[in-house]
């Protein structure tokens, strides 16, 4: 069947090549050690199950207003405020997963051919912006800059039709996090040229060190800014797909209609369970990212100690994402080879934008006997192929 000539723009993902290649061989009896997945390994804690769970016994089985429950959105403008964020429940949207939250602020923001500038290696935001009509500019960071998006960097890449600057830090792939210092010069240049922020904060909870900044913060700049956060990661609730957006009341509206128009709602028990995610106990994500600290720790150190491979020391989320140039092979070689060979999943870099090819993407959300037994599978294969 012929689809929307657009639907020709959107990349495929080297990512599914790899992963496709790793189920199959799984399914004819190989171990796999997965370490492509960006996932918690963590169960979802019990509390929250069980507030699901007796939501739907009082009958929580309907839809709910498209921006969400209003005693949801009120715990998350609550959540906001201990931060120091100020907000109120009409600044916020709930969605079905951060996902949906970015794609309905996408659509609602961009006209037809609105350039959004995206530091690069990235998440998957390039098939989004061009599926709502946008035009994805990346602009590659350097290792040396920590993967870190520099102003001068960020001037270089406006346009007059630059409409929206997306950052992602702690960021998937690299890890790296940005202070308020380091992102006061880019929210600047966003004030000077009129630009929106799309801040997708959903590793905010995964810093290891050092602080990351947050636009809301900044005065003036909650009138320009999308933040994106979630339930996934700091909750271990990748599959009940909660997200939400905080935006200007107006533009909250704006993107209801989006998620009118589309999913109508995020699930109401789903929505009922965040509610005691918020405003329960939060020891859970403390322990969480003290293991994550640990298994960093220790999968840096290991893949440091492999000859032609370097790894900086990511401060946040749960990715490593280790230089392999020196090995003469691209990405995609490297992790189909080592798929194929040991058994173990990587995500070439290739598959994040310009910036990602020469490295390869490792997740730690994983047992810490998977992280050591990955490791020294991929010294075998380094020193078996790369002799
Ligand atoms: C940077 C980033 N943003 C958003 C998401 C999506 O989160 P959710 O599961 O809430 O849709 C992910 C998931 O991997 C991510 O890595």
């Amino acid at each position: 069947m012929r689809a929307a000539k657009r639907m020709s723009l959107i990349p495929p993902s080297s990512t599914l090549k790899v992963l496709g290649l790793a189920k199959e061989l799984e399914r004819g009896g190989k171990k796999i050690v997965h370490m492509e997945v960006g996932e918690p390994d963590f169960d979802t804690p019990a509390h929250i199950k069980e507030a699901a769970k007796q939501a739907l016994d009082r009958g929580l089985t309907k839809y709910t207003p498209s921006a969400g429950l209003p005693e949801l959105r009120e715990a998350i403008a609550e959540h906001l405020t201990r931060q120091g964020i100020e907000a109120t429940a009409k600044n916020v949207i709930v969605t079905p997963g951060a996902k949906h939250a970015i794609f309905c602020a996408l659509a609602a923001a961009l006209d037809p051919g609105d350039e959004v500038l995206i530091p690069s290696p990235c998440w998957t935001y390039e098939a989004m912006v061009k599926i709502v009509g946008g035009k994805p500019v990346f602009i590659q960071v350097s290792e040396e800059s920590g993967f870190k998006l520099e102003a001068e960097k960020l001037e270089e890449a406006i346009t007059p039709r630059s409409r929206l600057l997306l950052l992602n830090y702690p960021n998937n792939p690299t890890g790296a996090v940005m202070s308020a210092a380091e992102l006061k010069p880019l929210l600047d240049a966003a004030v000077d040229h009129d630009l929106l922020i799309l801040s997708d904060d959903i590793y905010n909870v995964l810093v290891y060190e050092g602080e990351q900044g947050n636009p809301l913060k900044f005065p003036g700049m909650a009138e320009r800014t999308i933040s994106v956060n979630g339930f996934s990661k700091a909750y271990a609730m990748t599959g009940w797909r909660l997200g939400y957006a905080v935006a200007p009341a107006d533009f909250i509206v704006e993107m209801a209609k989006i998620q009118e128009a589309s999913t109508t709602c995020t699930a109401s028990f789903v929505q009922a369970a965040a509610i005691t995610a918020l405003r329960g106990p939060q020891d859970f994500v403390a322990q969480m990212r003290a293991e994550y600290r640990r298994r960093r720790d220790e999968i840096v150190r290991g893949l440091n100690e492999i000859d032609g491979i370097k790894c900086l020391k990511p401060q946040g989320a749960f990715y490593v994402f280790p230089s392999i140039e020196e090995l003469g092979m691209t990405s995609l070689q490297f992790c189909e080879s080592l798929l194929k060979t040991k058994g173990v999943a990587a995500v070439p870099g290739s598959g994040f934008g310009p910036g990602g090819e020469g490295h390869v993407r490792l997740s730690y959300a994983t047992s810490m006997e998977n992280i050591r037994l990955a490791i020294q599978l991929i010294r075998e294969f380094v020193e078996e192929s790369c002799k």
